[in-house]
C-alpha cells in the first residue's frame, strides 16, 4: 500500500491509539530524551483499562507516570536502567530491575523477551515514508523491528537523525501527530572536584583519540579541558551539546578515526536544541542501534578508544561499582562494560572510570576497603585499568592486589586515608593472606 494512505488511515488520537494496548502486554518505551510523552500519559490516563501491562524502559527522562503509587495493579515497570523517579518505585517494590549489558538489549528484546507494543517517538516522515528514531536509536529500533504493534507519535521538532535509525510507515499500528518540543537535558554545572578530575582525565587523551564519554558532569568537565587538542573522534554510545561545541572550535574532527572515519556515532543523545539541530539530517552523525555501537568488538575496530565512565564505589582491588549502592540499585550498568572491555582490545585504546573521591557531600568515601554487601560490580578487578579522582589517577591495570591498594590510597580524599592506610596494614604487612 502506498505508505501516504497509510498514514492517513492510522491518524488516530493518543486515546485511541494506546487502546491497542492490552491487559498483559509487554510494551517496550522510547529510550530517554525521545521518551513518547504524550503516549505515556494517554496510556496512564486510561490505566483502569489495563491489568498487569509491563514497562520496560530504560533511562527515564519524563515523570515515568505508569510506576507512581497506586498503578501496581495496571501497570509493572520492569527497569533497564533506574532513573530518579523509577529508583524509588523499585525499591517500594512498583516494579523490579534486570541487569543487561546495553549492546545485549536488542538480543534479548528478539530472544528473551518479546515486545507486544513498542510506543516510538519518530520524526515525519520523509518521501519515502520512513521515519526516524531520532535522537534515540539504542534499543528503540529492536523494539520497533521486534514489535506485534507499534504506536508512534510523530514530531516535527524530533531531528531526522541518519544511519540505521528508520522505521516504515507501513509498519506503523496507529500514528498520533503531535507538535511538542523534544525532552531536553541542559549542560551540568561543573564543580571545582569534577574540574580536577576533567584535567586528569585529559593527562590520558591524545590527539587523534577517539571518545566514549557517559552522561553528566564529568563527561562535560573532560570536554572543557580538550581546548588545545587535534582531530579528536567520537565513538559514544551518547554524546551532549559538548562534543558540537569542540567540533565548531576545530577540536573534534573524526579524521582519524578508524571506524566511520569522519563521522560522529552515538546509540542516542541528550541534549539541548543546538545539539538536536546540529544532528538533524547530518550526514555526519551516524546513529544506530546499540548492538551495532555498544558490541565491544565494534568499539574495539576504534584503534586508540579512550572510555570515560563514571561508579559508585571501588575497593582496594579495584573492583568497580557503579549501578548500585548495597542493594539500593541507583542506575544500571548502561554501556560501562561494553566500553571498558571495548578499549582494552582497541589498538591503542585506554579505560578510564572517573569519580569524586567522596560522596553525599563528603561524608563517604567512594574507595573503600570492602564493597557494600548487596552492591554488584560493574567493572570487574581484571577488567578495570584508570581510576581517576580529583586527586589524581591510578592506573591498576597490571598491578599486583597490595599495589592496586596503594595507588588508590593515594587518590582517595585525605581525610579517609588513615581509615584506608590501617586496612592495608592488616591485609600486607601482616602474615594474614586472603
Ligand atoms: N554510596 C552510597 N550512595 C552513593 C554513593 C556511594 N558511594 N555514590 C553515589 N551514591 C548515591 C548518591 O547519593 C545519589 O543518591 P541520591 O540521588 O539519593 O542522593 C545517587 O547515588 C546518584 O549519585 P550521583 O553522584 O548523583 O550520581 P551521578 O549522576 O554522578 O551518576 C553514576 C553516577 C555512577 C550513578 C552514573 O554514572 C552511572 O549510572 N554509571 C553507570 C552507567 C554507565 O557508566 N554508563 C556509561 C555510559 S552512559
Amino acid at each position: 500500500m502506498d505508505w501516504r494512505s497509510h498514514y492517513r488511515d492510522h491518524l488516530v488520537t493518543a486515546q485511541r491509539a494506546v487502546s491497542l494496548i492490552e491487559s498483559g502486554d509487554r510494551v517496550v518505551v522510547h529510550h530517554a530524551c525521545a521518551e513518547p510523552t504524550e503516549l505515556i500519559e494517554a496510556m496512564v490516563a486510561q490505566a483502569e483499562a489495563y491489568r498487569n501491562v509491563e514497562i520496560v524502559h530504560m533511562v527515564p527522562m519524563g515523570r515515568a507516570p505508569y510506576c507512581a503509587p497506586g498503578m501496581e495493579s495496571h501497570f509493572w515497570h520492569n527497569s533497564l536502567f533506574n532513573g530518579g523517579p523509577t529508583r524509588q518505585a523499585i525499591a517500594e517494590g512498583r516494579g523490579d530491575f534486570t541487569p543487561t549489558f546495553f549492546h545485549q538489549i536488542p538480543r534479548l528484546l528478539r530472544d528473551g523477551l518479546p515486545v507486544d507494543v513498542a510506543l516510538l517517538h519518530l520524526s515525519p516522515p520523509d518521501e519515502h515514508g520512513y521515519c526516524s528514531l531520532g535522537v534515540a536509536v539504542d534499543y528503540s529500533l529492536a523494539a520497533a523491528r521486534c514489535a506485534k504493534k507499534v504506536i508512534a507519535q510523530v514530531n516535527p521538532r524530533m531531528p531526522r537523525t541518519l544511519g540505521d535509525s528508520f522505521v516504515h510507515v507501513n509498519d506503523l499500528a496507529a500514528i498520533v501527530e503531535v507538535d511538542e518540543p523534544v525532552i531536553e537535558l541542559p549542560p551540568p554545572n561543573i564543580s571545582q572536584v569534577e574540574a580536577a578530575i576533567g584535567r586528569h582525565c585529559a593527562s590520558l587523551i591524545h590527539d587523534g583519540d577517539c571518545l566514549q564519554l557517559g552522561i553528566g558532569a564529568i563527561p562535560d568537565a573532560v570536554l572543557r579541558e580538550l581546548g588545545g587538542f587535534k582531530d579528536l573522534g567520537i565513538h559514544s554510545e551518547m554524546f551532549s551539546d559538548g562534543v558540537v561545541e569542540l567540533f565548531e572550535q576545530g577540536v573534534i574532527s573524526n579524521a582519524k578515526k578508524t571506524l566511520h572515519k569522519g563521522q560522529f556515532v552515538a546509540t542516542f543523545l541528550m541534549g539541548t536544541r543546538r545539539l538536536y539541530d546540529f544532528v538533524d539530517d547530518n550526514p555526519m552523525v551516524w546513529m544506530a542501534g546499540v548492538d551495532q555501537v555498544n558490541d565491544p568488538r565494534i568499539v574495539a575496530q576504534n584503534d586508540n578508544l579512550v572510555s570515560i565512565n563514571s561508579c559508585v564505589q571501588v575497593d582496594l582491588q579495584g573492583q568497580v561499582v557503579s549501578s548500585s549502592a548495597g542493594l539500593r540499585q541507583i542506575s544500571g550498568i548502561g554501556g560501562q562494560a561494553d566500553f571498558v572491555r571495548g578499549a582494552a582490545m582497541s589498538p591503542g585504546g585506554r579505560a578510564i572510570i572517573a569519580c569524586p573521591s567522596t560522596a553525599r557531600g563528603g561524608q563517604i568515601s567512594k574507595i573503600v576497603p570492602f564493597i557494600d554487601p548487596g552492591s554488584a560490580v560493574s567493572t570487574m578487578r581484571e577488567d578495570v585499568e584508570h581510576i581517576v579522582t580529583e586527586h589524581g589517577v591510578a592506573r591498576l591495570w597490571g598491578l599486583t592486589l597490595r599495589q592496586r591498594a596503594e595507588a588508590l590510597i593515594a587518590i582517595a580524599h585525605p581525610d579517609f586515608r588513615d581509615q584506608l592506610e590501617a586496612e592495608y596494614g592488616r591485609r600486607y604487612t601482616s602474615n594474614r593472606h586472603y
